[in-house]
C-alpha cells in the first residue's frame, strides 16, 4: 500500500520535472544559437550607435519587456507549495470520487495561500481574509477546492461580488489605501449591506491576521454535494484543520511586521518546508443527508451561514502535507489556475447563488490573465491523467494534435479517434428536480443577517472580544464620513448592544441605534432560532 501511495503522490512531480530547464550548459538564444557575448550589443564601430540588426539584443530585451502578466483581479498576492493529500478514512459510502475511496492513497496537490485585497507586491500580514486553494491532481482529473480561512462570506449572491471588490480595493481616484479594509468605500458598502455582518465579525477577529499560513484553518465555504456509486446525494462542507493549531498575530505586531518584512508569511512557509518542518492539515467533512437539508432554520445555500459543529460534527477523513517548495514562483504559483468548477465524478455543486456565479468567473478571468484558452496545458495546470478532445488552436497551444479530424462524430479519424464514454465513468450532473419559476429573489432565511454574527460574538473569550472591539475602532477611526460610522455601529447593535456601544463611545460616534438601522431601506432583522447557543470557552 505504501508503494502505491507514494507512486500516486510522485506522478505530478515527475511530470513537472519533464518540463524543467537544464540548470547548466551554454547560454543560447531562444532559437538555440550559442550567445557569443552577453555584455556588449552589436555596434557600428567601437564608439558607434547600436545596430537594429542585433537580433540577440532584441530578443533579450523584447522578452524582458513582456515578462509581466496581469495580476489576479483578487487574491493577487500569494505563496504556493507542493505536497500530497492522504486519505485516512474511506468516503465510498458518500462519494464515488476515486481519490476518496482507498485509505492510504496519496494524491499530489499544489496549494496556494493568498490575501484577497492587496496587489501582488503588498504586505502579507494585513487584516484580510486568506485564500486557501488546493489543486488535487487525481487519477480522474483535477479537483480544485478553492476556499478561504473564514467559513462564511461577505455576500450571498454573485451579483454583488464586483461591488464588494470595488468597495474593498484601493479607491479608484487615488489608488489608496493599498491593502487594508480601513477606508470609507469598504465601510460604506458594508454598512449598507447587512448580509456582510457575520463575515465582518470574523474579519475583525484574530482570524484575519493569522500568525502563519501553517496555523490557519481552511473552509470550502459553500455547501457542495457528494454523489456515491448508486447516484445518491449528500450535502457536504469541507474543513481544513491545521496540525499546529490556530494562532493569530496581535494587531500591533501585524502592522510592525508589515513594515519590517512584507514577506513574513511566504518566508515562513518557504523556510518551514526547506527545513523539513512540513506544514500539515487534517481534512474534515460535515455530511448532511438530503432530507435534513431543510431542518436547520437557515439555508444551506446561504454562504453567510455556517453549520455549527455542535449541529453536524466534523469527521476527519484525510491529511494534507506540504513538503516541496516550487522550483519557480512564476511558472507555478503565478500561473496556477484554480477554479471551483474543476470537479471530479462524485463531487457536485449546490445551488448556492454565490458558488453558481463563481463557476463562471474563474475560467473567464484566467482567459485574460493567462493569455488565451490553452492555460490548462501549462505544466502546473496539467492533470496527471491524459486529456483528449477536439478543442483546437488558440493562443499558445502547446500540444500537437494528430490527424485530419477535429470533430465528433466522424468516420475519417485515423489515430485520433476519441470515443464518447457512454456515461459509465464520466462526470454525471446530479439530476436534481428543479422548482420553477425563474425569479430574482432569495429564500426568506437569507434575511437573517445577525443570528450567526451574535453566535460568533458569544463564542469569543474576553480577550478575543477585546481584539474585535479594537479592530472595529481602528477601522472606523480611519473612516471620514460620520454617517458611515454611525451606520456601522447601528448595525452592530443588532449583533450585540454592548459590542456596539464599546466600539462607538471612544470614537465619539452617536449612540448605536438598532431601530435606526432597522428603518433603513432593504434592512430587515429576521431571526431564525438556532437549536444551540454559543458561550465563551
Ligand atoms: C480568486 C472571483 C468568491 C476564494 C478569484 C479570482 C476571481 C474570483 C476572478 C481570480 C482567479 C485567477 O485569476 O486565477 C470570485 C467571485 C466570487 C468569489 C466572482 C463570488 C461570486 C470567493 C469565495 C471564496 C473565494 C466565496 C472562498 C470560498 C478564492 C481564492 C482565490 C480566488 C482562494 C485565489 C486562488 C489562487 O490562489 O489562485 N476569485 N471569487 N472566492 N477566489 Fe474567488
Amino acid at each position: 500500500r505504501k508503494a502505491k501511495a507514494s507512486e500516486g503522490a510522485a506522478a505530478k512531480q515527475k511530470q513537472l520535472e519533464s518540463y524543467t530547464q537544464p540548470a547548466e550548459g551554454v547560454l543560447t538564444t531562444n532559437q538555440g544559437l550559442v550567445v557569443p557575448d552577453n555584455h556588449n550589443s552589436l555596434k557600428a564601430g567601437i564608439r558607434g550607435p547600436s545596430l537594429l540588426e542585433d537580433f540577440i539584443l532584441r530578443e533579450k530585451i523584447t522578452h524582458f519587456d513582456h515578462e509581466r502578466i496581469p495580476e489576479r483581479v483578487v487574491h493577487a498576492r500569494g505563496a504556493g507549495a507542493h505536497g500530497y493529500f492522504e486519505l485516512t478514512k474511506s468516503l465510498s459510502e458518500y462519494t464515488r470520487a476515486d481519490f476518496l475511496q482507498e485509505p492510504g492513497l496519496r494524491t499530489p496537490v499544489f496549494v496556494r495561500f493568498s490575501t484577497v485585497a492587496g496587489s501582488r507586491g503588498s504586505a502579507d500580514t494585513v487584516r484580510d481574509v486568506r485564500g486557501f486553494a488546493v489543486k488535487f491532481y487525481t487519477r480522474e482529473g483535477n479537483y480544485d477546492l478553492v476556499g478561504n480561512n473564514i467559513p462564511v462570506f461577505f455576500i450571498q449572491d454573485a451579483m454583488k461580488f464586483p461591488d464588494l471588490i470595488h468597495a474593498v480595493k484601493p479607491e479608484p481616484h487615488h489608488e489608496m489605501p493599498q491593502a487594508a479594509s480601513a477606508h470609507d468605500t469598504f465601510w460604506d458598502f458594508a454598512s449598507l449591506m447587512p448580509e456582510t455582518t457575520h463575515m465582518l465579525m470574523w474579519a475583525m477577529s484574530d482570524r484575519a491576521i493569522p500568525r502563519s499560513y501553517r496555523m490557519m484553518e481552511g473552509f470550502g465555504v459553500h455547501t457542495f454535494r457528494f454523489i456515491n456509486a448508486r447516484g445518491a446525494s449528500h450535502f457536504v462542507k469541507f474543513h481544513w484543520k491545521p496540525k499546529l493549531g490556530k494562532h493569530g498575530l496581535a494587531w500591533d505586531e501585524a502592522q510592525k511586521i508589515a513594515g519590517k518584512d512584507a514577506d513574513f508569511h511566504r518566508r515562513d512557509l518557504w523556510e518551514s518546508i526547506a527545513q523539513g518542518n512540513f506544514p500539515e492539515w487534517e481534512l474534515g467533512v460535515q455530511i448532511i443527508p438530503e432530507d435534513k437539508a431543510q431542518s436547520f432554520g437557515f439555508d444551506l445555500l446561504d454562504a453567510t451561514k455556517l453549520i455549527p459543529e455542535e449541529m453536524v460534527p466534523v469527521t476527519i477523513v484525510g491529511r494534507l502535507v506540504l513538503n516541496r517548495n516550487p522550483e519557480n514562483f512564476f511558472a507555478e504559483t503565478e500561473q496556477v489556475a484554480f477554479h471551483p468548477g474543476h470537479v471530479v465524478p462524485g463531487i457536485d455543486f449546490s445551488n448556492d447563488p454565490l458558488l453558481q456565479g463563481r463557476l463562471f468567473s474563474y475560467t473567464d478571468t484566467q482567459l485574460s490573465r493567462l493569455g488565451g484558452p490553452n492555460f490548462h496545458e501549462l505544466p502546473i495546470n496539467r492533470g496527471v491523467c491524459p486529456f483528449h478532445n477536439f478543442q483546437r488552436d488558440g493562443m499558445h497551444r502547446m500540444t500537437i494534435p494528430r490527424g485530419q479530424v477535429s470533430y465528433e462524430p466522424n468516420s475519417l479519424a485515423t489515430g485520433s479517434e476519441f470515443r464518447v464514454d457512454g456515461g459509465q465513468q464520466g462526470f454525471q450532473s446530479h439530476p436534481e428536480e428543479m422548482e420553477s419559476p425563474k425569479i430574482r429573489r432569495r429564500s426568506p432565511s437569507f434575511d437573517d443577517h445577525f443570528s450567526q454574527a451574535t453566535l460568533f460574538w458569544n463564542s469569543q473569550s474576553p480577550s478575543e472580544k477585546d481584539h474585535i472591539v479594537a479592530a472595529f475602532q481602528f477601522e472606523l477611526s480611519k473612516v471620514e464620513v460620520p454617517a458611515i460610522r454611525q451606520r456601522v455601529v447601528d448595525n452592530l447593535a443588532h449583533v450585540d448592544a454592548k459590542l456596539a456601544r464599546k466600539v462607538a463611545e471612544p470614537l465619539g460616534i452617536g449612540l448605536p441605534d438598532a431601530k435606526a438601522a432597522a428603518g433603513r431601506s432593504g434592512f430587515r432583522d429576521v431571526r431564525v432560532k438556532l437549536p444551540i447557543e454559543a458561550s465563551a470557552p
